[in-house]
């Protein structure tokens, strides 16, 4: 079996996934069409050409403006089922996707449209392929923290549906500390709790996430490697990174995927995976993610099957179900002898 061949072929899951990151061109212009709403795009090669980012915020101002095509419940199922025919393409058997209510209600589309269409899809995917997946709603950290208590409330009805909350949006300048009381808030309803931490900020804000959040799993986590003592202590603790290396290349956090740290993590005792972030927008899937760190750092089968060991490890799927993936992860290894 060829290196590209085992690794779609892989069962992971999939656990840092913006479900608007999935939105492809192609989509984007039809829902356009069938919603009558204006893109400053003339043709689907123009909006490729326009993801060419230098930062995290260059990729969000674009990333914002294209959910705006996103409308009714239909809208959101329909972005959901075309990721999960993608996720399941490459091996995924269990996904945690995250959305970020506040985009679309902020624009006067109310929550159940956004959540009721989500889990159309997942329905749906669980029905075809039988793929599992849970739900992690993020506050934006570029509004403040009432605006993510009121978001929280307008989930209330749905809070059974939802596994986790998490925090993404320009890192640089809103602290995880400015959340501390919503993530409490959150985890006192029987929550789980992720961060976006260490992707373009200090390795102290990977500190307040741990410290004053009290999360669950790291999103990024990359700068935590400029800390040893914190690098030391995410290894000791067994906590979860998920990393995304082509997201980490498109918005510049490193400079050459040659230089990618992934295998430093997997040395340095750290719970490393892989993920693909916003796949419609940094040119690659999470098999894609996996050859591009597999390859740039000279990663053999066995790290590729730890990476997809923590992926079940790092879930937040009940111990039996982890079992159960990590058998059957223990089956294709041996079957791919
Ligand atoms: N970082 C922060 N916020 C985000 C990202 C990301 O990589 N993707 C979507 N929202
Ligand atoms: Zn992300």
């Amino acid at each position: 079996m060829t290196d590209h061949d085992f690794i779609t072929g892989l069962p992971k899951a999939e656990l840092h996934l913006h479900i608007e990151g999935s939105l492809e061109p192609e989509l984007m212009f039809a829902l356009a069409q069938r919603n009558k709403v204006a893109i400053p795009y003339a043709s689907i090669e123009e909006v490729r050409a326009a993801y060419s980012f230098s930062r995290l915020q260059d990729f969000l101002d674009i990333y914002y403006a294209g959910a705006n095509v996103l409308q009714k419940q239909e809208d959101f199922r329909d972005l959901a089922v075309a990721y999960f025919d993608r996720a399941a393409a490459d091996g995924v058997v269990h996904a945690e996707i995250m959305f970020d209510p506040q985009t679309h209600t902020d624009r006067g589309i109310a929550f159940g449209t956004v959540i009721e269409g989500l889990l159309a899809g997942m329905a749906d995917a669980n029905a075809r392929y039988g793929m599992t997946s849970k739900l992690i709603l993020c506050f934006l950290r570029h509004l403040d923290e009432d605006a993510a208590f009121v978001t929280l409330a307008a989930a209330e009805p749905w809070l059974d549906r939802i596994d986790a909350v998490g925090l993404d949006s320009s890192e640089l300048g809103h602290p995880p500390e400015k959340f501390a009381r919503v993530f409490a808030a959150a985890r006192a309803k029987g929550l789980r709790l992720v961060a976006h931490a260490g992707e373009e900020g200090p390795p102290d804000y990977v500190l307040q996430a741990l410290d004053l959040l009290e999360i669950d799993r790291l999103d990024h986590g990359n700068r935590s490697l400029e800390d040893p003592v914190l690098t030391a202590r995410l290894a000791r603790t067994g906590m979860t990174l998920t990393v995304c290396p082509l997201s980490n290349l498109k918005l510049c956090v490193v400079d050459d995927m040659a230089n990618h740290p992934i295998d430093r993590m997997i040395k340095a005792g750290l719970r490393a995976t892989i993920n693909s972030d916003d796949p419609a927008y940094f040119g690659g899937y999470i098999a894609d993610n996996y050859r591009a760190a597999a390859s740039a750092r000279g990663l053999d089968r066995g790290d590729l099957v730890l990476l997809a060991r923590n992926s079940f490890l790092g879930s937040f799927l009940p111990d039996d179900a982890v079992a159960a993936h990590l058998a059957r992860l223990d089956a294709y290894v041996e079957a791919s002898r």
